[in-house]
C-alpha cells in the first residue's frame, strides 16, 4: 500500500491516460520523449503538477518524488520563495543581449562559498559546462587529450562521451580500459579520450604516465552517479590530484550532481582544489543552467580583454530567470540546511541498512548527503565493471520500481534516490515502508 494506504497503479489501466499520451508521442517524438532518462517500460508516467515533495500523474495521482528533476530540485516542486521571485523576475523581461544584477549575485554567492573557484562563467546545462571545462583544459595547456573514468556520465559533449556506458564486449584490459564510443561519436574522439578505472590508482597513475605529454585534463565526477555512486577509495582523489599536478594536467571536477553534497563544493572535505569545476543542476532552482568555474589563472582563457582563447556564446546563458531562480534556491542553501538535508541523507541510508540486516536482503546502499541508492546485490562494487556485472537482471530493478511506484514511491532509474528540503519525517518513512513492502513482492 502506499504511503496513504493507496496504491497508486491507474497508470497501469489499459485505459491510462499515459498510455494514450505515449502512443500520440511516438507519432511525434523518437521514441515518445527528448531525453532518455525519462523511459520506463512499456510507457512513462506522465505527470500533471507537483508541489513541495509530491507530483500529481495525469490520472490524478499523488506521488512522493525522490527523483526531483533527476537531483535538481533541491527544494522539491514548485518551491514558494522561488515561484515569487520568478514572477517578478518574468514581469521585468525573460532575457537580454546585456548582463543583468542576478549573473553577478549568483556568481559572487559561488565564489564566495566554494575556495577552488575564483571566476566562473554561465551556461544552459551541465553538458556544456563539462564541454566549457574541457575547451578552457586544452586552451590553458596547449594540449588536447582528456583522460576520464570508465562509465562515467558527464552529460553528452563527444569527449565526455567516451565510454559512458560501455557493454562487456566493448571494456578491454581491466588496468587499461578501451575508449568505446556509439555510432554518434566521431571515430578520431576515441584517440583523444583515455580511459581509466575507478578506485584504481596505480592503473590511472601508469595511464595518466603513458600520456602525460598529450593529456590536458583528467575529468572527475567525486561521486559518479553513472557508477550508482561508488564512493571512492580513501586516497584515491587526493592521489589524482598530486599526480596531474605534478605533471601539469589540470584536474576537472564534474560536480553537476555532487555539488549537493556540500555548500562548500564536494572535494572541499578532502582538502583537494581542481583547477576547473563543472557545476549545474541546484544552482538553477528548477531552470536550465550550468557554469564552469576555476582559479583566476585558468578562466584567463574565456576572457575577451585577454583575446580570449575559449570562444564562449550563448543565447540564454546566465539569463535572468535562472539566476534569480538559483540565486533564491541558494540562498536558501544555507549551512543549515545543507546539514538538515545531509542528516535526513545519513537518517535514511541508516534505517535501509537496517531494513536490509533485519530481512537479510541481497542489497547494499550507497550514496552521501541527500543522494542515496539502493542496490539490489551485496555484492562488492569498487568500479563500473562491478557495478554492471554484479547487478541483478533489468527485469528485477523494473518489477521493483514498479511495485515501489505502486507504493507511491518515484526514484530514478536503477536505485538513484535524492531528498529535497521540503522533506520530512512522513517521506523518509514513506520511502523506508515502500522499499520493505516491494522486497516483500520480488524475489531475487
Ligand atoms: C555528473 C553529471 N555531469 C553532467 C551532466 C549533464 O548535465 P545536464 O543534464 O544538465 O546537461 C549530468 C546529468 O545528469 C551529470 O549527472
Amino acid at each position: 500500500m502506499g504511503f496513504k494506504g493507496k496504491e497508486t497503479v491507474a497508470y497501469r489501466s489499459d485505459s491510462s491516460r499515459s498510455k494514450q499520451l505515449y502512443e500520440q508521442g511516438l507519432k511525434v517524438l523518437p521514441g515518445a520523449n527528448s531525453r532518455h532518462s525519462v523511459t520506463m517500460d512499456p510507457y512513462p508516467i506522465y505527470v500533471s503538477s507537483g508541489s513541495g515533495s509530491r507530483i500529481i500523474d495525469v490520472e490524478g495521482e499523488e506521488r512522493i518524488d525522490f527523483i526531483n528533476n533527476m537531483t535538481s530540485l533541491v527544494h522539491g516542486h514548485a518551491h514558494p520563495a522561488i515561484v515569487e521571485a520568478v514572477k517578478k523576475q518574468l514581469e521585468r523581461g525573460t532575457a537580454f543581449a546585456m548582463p543583468t544584477e542576478p549573473e553577478l549575485e549568483l556568481a559572487s554567492l559561488l565564489v564566495e562559498r566554494i575556495d577552488y573557484i575564483d571566476k566562473l562563467r554561465f551556461c544552459n546545462s551541465g553538458t556544456e559546462a563539462v564541454m566549457l571545462a574541457i575547451k578552457a583544459a586544452r586552451a590553458f595547456t596547449g594540449k588536447h587529450k582528456i583522460a576520464k573514468i570508465e562509465g562515467a556520465y558527464h552529460g553528452t559533449y563527444d569527449y565526455a562521451q567516451v565510454s559512458e556506458g560501455p557493454g562487456p564486449e566493448e571494456w578491454g584490459d581491466p588496468s587499461e580500459p578501451v575508449s568505446a564510443i556509439e555510432p554518434s561519436v566521431a571515430p578520431s574522439v576515441k584517440s583523444d579520450v583515455i580511459v581509466m578505472p575507478w578506485n584504481d590508482i596505480q592503473a590511472c597513475a601508469s595511464i595518466i604516465e603513458k600520456h602525460r605529454d598529450e593529456l590536458a585534463a583528467v575529468l572527475i565526477d567525486p561521486l559518479p552517479a553513472a557508477l550508482g555512486w561508488i564512493p571512492p577509495e580513501p586516497g584515491f582523489l587526493e592521489s589524482l590530484r598530486e599526480i596531474t599536478r605534478g605533471y601539469g594536467i589540470l584536474l576537472i571536477s564534474d560536480e553537476v550532481i555532487s555539488f549537493r553534497v556540500s555548500y562548500n563544493g564536494a572535494l572541499q572535505e578532502y582538502g583537494i582544489k581542481p583547477d576547473i569545476t563543472a557545476l549545474a543542476k541546484i544552482i538553477g532552482g528548477g531552470f536550465p543552467v550550468g557554469a564552469v568555474g576555476g582559479s583566476d589563472e585558468v578562466m584567463e582563457v574565456f576572457d575577451h580583454r585577454k583575446g580570449h582563447k575559449v570562444h564562449h556564446g550563448g543565447t540564454f546563458n546566465a539569463n535572468p530567470i535562472s539566476m534569480t531562480a538559483g540565486l533564491t534556491a541558494m540562498k536558501l542553501m544555507t549551512p543549515e540546511a545543507f546539514d538538515r538535508l545531509n542528516e535526513m541523507g545519513d537518517h535514511v541510508r541508516s534505517r535501509l541498512n537496517q531494513l536490509i540486516a533485519r530481512r537479510e536482503a541481497p542489497a547494499q546502499i550507497t550514496g552521501k548527503g541527500s543522494l542515496f541508492w539502493l542496490h539490489l546485490t551485496d555484492k562488492k562494487m569498487e568500479n563500473f565493471r562491478d557495478f554492471v556485472s554484479n547487478g541483478p537482471e533489468k527485469s528485477l530493478f523494473h518489477s521493483f520500481s514498479q511495485e515501489m511506484l505502486g507504493h507511491g514511491i518515484v526514484y530514478a532509474g536503477r536505485g538513484l534516490s535524492c531528498l529535497s528540503t521540503v522533506m520530512g519525517q512522513e517521506e523518509l518513512d514513506a520511502y523506508v515502508d515502500a522499499v520493505d513492502a516491494s522486497l516483500d513482492a520480488i524475489s531475487f
